[in-house]
């Protein structure tokens, strides 16, 4: 991993100084999660528009966490978060409500505060004005992003009728350290069987998770992070990487299966490992991925092929056997790594942009798919742009420096961020989100 050497420069003093006379990029150390750390530091100002019916079920799901709730915000104006709830709004003049409840809380908003946006789905609306006024939601929470400074993130949730008892999981997500890089982000929340999990602080306790590629880079931490959350994780890579794989699979205190995705029975071999080994299969994570770039001119068909067949067909082929018979257990959660090149395009990516928004449509479509949906298998992506990793580090310094900048957190993330989004997808308590792709990128201005 290559080091953010201006992101260390800019936390001394001299640095903090050059920075803000030059108005130079400035980004500060991201709040992420540790064990015994409260959701957020408080206090949280709720409100909304007219009725508000999400904000009821917010607050209650954040006094039960001794977060302290507040219906405005306070007369030192500090505040940890801004939860606005427009889901009842109407027409573009209910908008109003939002300004006035975010706005106030804009300058004392905390280092690594949030605001999140409460809406319903546009597709939904009855009326051309709630269809209007509901998407504008989506204008403004990414344009709040892009104003919002010291490592503080905006998302919008829209939360379907009838699915506000599924909305917890979520806001607790992105109020919390484990979406430190996921900013500017729409997350739909739909009906479903959540189930609350015994533990907050362990929420996938007695679940199997297998994770691809899983021997280094973003694979091994969320093969760490899973674990850490309480499943017992099932790590798959190349026979190639059999020692590093061997390693984080003894870290987790899991099991390693040495296979290649893109192997004819590597779907077999996965589900016989977790159910002979584990007895069970409840979530798996398709992070294997490689890249082979060169510009489309220079593409042969060897190299074109590589790059579609580990990162797209392997899922493809896997699936039949993952989501068959015996395979991923009703109500378990499949989550596939996308790329924000696929979503943007990348010059000399065009094999690896296509892998990638391939993996988008076809979470779209499992995401809907009513044979699924009858299981209570929910299908989700995250699309990382700039992580720090190996495959990062070998990108020329100025493009590189350009990756880590051109986001609203003007940093790279880490793997762990990457991990954390998956980790939250893979709960049970997660039901109703199902078909979403959840960029974690900060905010990159490349396909925003
Ligand atoms: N690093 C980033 O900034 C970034 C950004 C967007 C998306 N991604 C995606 O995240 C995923 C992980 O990326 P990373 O940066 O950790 O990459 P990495 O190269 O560090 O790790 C990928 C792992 O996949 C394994 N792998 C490759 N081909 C395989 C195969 N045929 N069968 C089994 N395992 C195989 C490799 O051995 C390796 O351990 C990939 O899907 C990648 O496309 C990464």
């Amino acid at each position: 991993m290559a080091a953010d050497l201006y992101g260390d420069l800019v936390r001394t003093g001299l640095g903090r100084k050059v920075v803000s006379s030059l108005h130079l990029p400035n980004p500060v150390r991201l709040r992420r999660y540790a064990p015994q750390a409260p959701l957020i530091e408080g206090p949280v100002v709720v409100a909304g528009h007219g009725a508000a019916p999400l904000a009821s079920p917010i607050t209650s799901m954040l006094t039960s966490s001794a977060i302290d709730v507040l219906g405005e915000v306070p007369a030192d104006g500090r505040v940890g978060a801004v939860v606005a709830d427009l889901s009842a709004a109407e027409h573009p003049q209910d908008l109003e409500s939002l300004r006035a409840v975010v706005s106030p809380a804009l300058k004392g908003l905390a280092t690594c505060g949030r605001v999140i946006v409460v809406g319903r789905p546009p597709q939904a609306a009855s009326t051309a004005a709630q269809s209007a006024a509901r998407q504008a939601l989506e204008g403004i929470t990414r344009s709040i992003g892009k104003e919002l400074r010291r490592g503080a993130t905006a998302n919008l949730v829209l939360v379907a009728e009838g699915a506000d008892a599924n909305v917890d999981a979520t806001i607790r997500f992105l109020l919390s350290g484990r979406s430190a890089f996921v900013s500017g982000q729409v997350v739909t929340v739909g009906d479903g069987q959540p189930s609350q999990p015994a533990d907050w602080a362990r929420p996938l306790a007695g679940r199997v998770a297998v994770v691809t590629g899983a021997a280094r880079g973003i694979g091994a931490s969320i093969a760490e992070v899973l674990a850490r959350d309480g499943a017992t994780v099932v790590a798959v890579d190349l026979p190639a990487a059999g020692d590093a794989l061997a390693s984080v699979a003894n870290a987790v205190g899991g099991t390693a299966l040495q296979v290649d995705v893109t192997a004819a029975d590597a779907g077999r071999r996965i589900v016989d490992h977790a159910t002979t080994r584990h007895g069970r299969l409840d979530i798996v994570v398709h992070n294997a991925g490689i890249t082979r770039d060169k510009l489309l001119v220079n593409t042969d068909a060897a190299r074109w092929h590589s790059v579609l067949d580990v990162n797209l067909m392997s899922i493809l082929r896997m699936n039949e056997v993952i989501l068959g018979d015996g395979g991923l257990r009703d109500g378990g959660h499949l989550v596939l790594v996308a790329s924000v090149a696929g979503i943007a395009g990348n010059r000399g990516q065009t094999s690896y942009a296509a892998s990638k928004a391939g993996v988008v449509g076809l979470t779209r479509a499992l995401g809907s798919d009513p044979r699924l949906r009858d299981r209570g298998i929910t299908v989700n992506a995250v699309a990382p742009g700039f992580i720090e990793t190996e495959m990062t580090a070998r990108i020329p310094l100025g493009t590189r420096e350009a990756g880590r900048r051109l986001s609203s957190l003007q940093q790279g993330g880490l793997p762990v961020d990457v991990a954390e989004t998956i980790a939250w997808l893979s709960q049970d308590v997660n039901a109703g989100v199902t078909g979403n792709v959840v960029r974690v990128c900060g905010q990159s201005l490349l396909g925003a």
